[in-house]
């Protein structure tokens, strides 16, 4: 074992060795608690003044961390931030949680990974282990990274160590989180992924090596392209069972009884969230280069996108049901997030629903315990509080987050028309329910 190596594992396993995480959104802030929780000081670093600040007053800004949590590191020491990239030449371990959007030509748009990269590269040192999470496509950390810390002069595999592991985290769920997943870790040398391993392996159950960063990166990809392609299978299928006058959620109940080789998806008012939508088209976009048409992505993206319109002319059929229009109709939209007790908004089919039905001449109010206020197109629109009164006011109620907290007897029982995307109120009867 080289010198640095020995030196980089003693502190991993004596847990004296310093991490810092550039990123502290959705991932990285949960990721942050973890590595600190096991005993390691962590420094946040993130361009962002307002969140740098909330941490150091010990305040968390994400749903799934309680600030109670952070309090208790911020005050033991354990966790800190900043905006100043230099503290870099003073930890152990960088890892990179920053966004990997797409471009309005909806290309990669890993600017923000190549900006993180040069900070690295300023402050690179000898023993350091550099670990990029943000997912992307295969060949980022080999094709990107890789050079911009070997302008360095300094030498992979042997004077620092690069592995990519992708982040898992499902925002939200209260049965798997940080821990109890395990996590792909794939290095650029073999000696990379082991020191990787060994690093995850102080705060995470389970580790599981691959024999590459770019089957690491294509791991990340395939779980998130399986959920976008079956989203969006089911949702076609949906679209086909409205026509026939089928019950789709009644069919997806009776397949999932077969104990082996079914697993339920389901329909809902469209794809959301900064990962499903995004990710598969990182790699229809690397395909490219290699000659090779990702059809079944493209596919399910179509499909997928397509889902608000058909909500829309749901809403529609409902309100003409009723001898009435979309518009001047007044709709109450029950939920914006993307999915259900998060307060993420990024890409959620609430906001292209609205904004649909806004242009169709709709007065739209909406109710989300979890977002306070949202801007869509030029308009600010503020959570109404759900009573009994502001449903019963509306022509119809527009089901599309099915959070836990909201009282769905109450709707069910002072609604004159809904639209229920969710299935949410399968046990209430009446023709006033519409379920898609
Ligand atoms: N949100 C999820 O559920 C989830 C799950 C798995 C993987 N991911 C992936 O993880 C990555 C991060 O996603 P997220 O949801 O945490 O994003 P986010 O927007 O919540 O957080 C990113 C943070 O990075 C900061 N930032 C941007 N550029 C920076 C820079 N150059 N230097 C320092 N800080 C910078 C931003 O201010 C922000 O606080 C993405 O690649 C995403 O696809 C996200």
């Amino acid at each position: 074992m080289e010198d640095n190596q020995i030196s980089l594992t003693d502190k991993i396993t004596s847990k004296s060795a310093r991490v810092a995480i550039i990123g502290m959104g959705y991932v990285g802030l949960p990721l942050s608690v973890a590595i600190a929780q096991a005993g390691f000081k962590v420094t946040g670093i993130d361009l962002d003044k307002e969140k740098v600040s909330k941490l150091n007053d010990g305040e968390s800004y994400i749903s799934d961390i309680e600030t109670p949590v952070v309090k208790e590191l911020a005050k033991a020491g354990l966790l800190s931030a900043t905006t100043d990239f230099s503290v870099i030449k003073e930890v152990d371990i960088v890892s990179i949680c920053v966004p990997t959007p797409l471009s309005e030509m909806r290309e990669p748009d890993i600017s923000y990974v190549r900006s993180a990269a040069n900070e690295v590269a300023k402050y690179l040192k000898c023993g350091q282990l550099i670990i990029l999470e943000s997912t992307t496509y295969p060949g980022t950390t080999e094709e990107v990274i890789l050079p911009i810390l070997e302008e360095s002069g300094l030498t992979v595999g042997k004077d620092f160590y690069l592995a990519f592991s992708p982040e898992r985290v499902d925002p939200g769920n209260k049965t798997y989180g940080i821990k109890n997943t395990p996590k792909i870790v794939g290095g650029v040398t073999q000696t990379c992924t082991k020191v990787a391993e060994q690093f995850y392996g102080q705060f995470i159950e389970r580790v599981v090596p691959v024999s590459s960063t770019r089957a690491a990166e294509m791991t990340k990809l395939l779980e998130n392209i399986f959920r976008c392609v079956n989203i969006a299978l089911v949702n076609e299928l949906m679209l086909l069972c409205d026509r026939m006058d089928i019950n789709i959620w009644e069919v997806i109940d009776a397949a999932s009884t077969k104990p082996f080789g079914f697993m339920p998806f389901f329909p809902g008012p469209g794809l959301g969230g900064h990962c499903i939508p995004i990710d598969p088209f990182y790699l229809s976009w690397k395909a490219r280069q290699y000659d090779f048409h990702t059809e079944f992505i493209e596919l399910a993206g179509k499909t997928n996108e397509s889902i608000p319109y058909y909500v829309v002319s749901k809403v529609g059929e409902a309100l003409n049901s009723h001898e009435k229009s979309i518009k001047g109709s007044n709709i109450l939209i029950l939920g914006i997030a993307y999915k259900k007790d998060i307060g993420d908004t990024r890409e959620s089919p609430a906001l292209k629903i609205i904004a649909l039905l806004e242009k169709l001449g709709a007065q739209i109010a909406y109710h989300d315990p979890y977002v306070a206020e949202e801007i869509i197109g030029t308009k600010t629109y503020k959570s109404v509080e759900l009573t009994p009164e502001v449903v019963q006011e509306s022509d119809c109620v527009l089901i599309v987050t099915d959070h836990s907290s909201v009282d769905y007897s109450l709707i069910a029982e002072n609604a004159r028309l809904i639209v229920d995307t969710r299935n949410k109120l399968k046990n209430f009867v009446g023709n006033h329910i519409i379920h898609i």
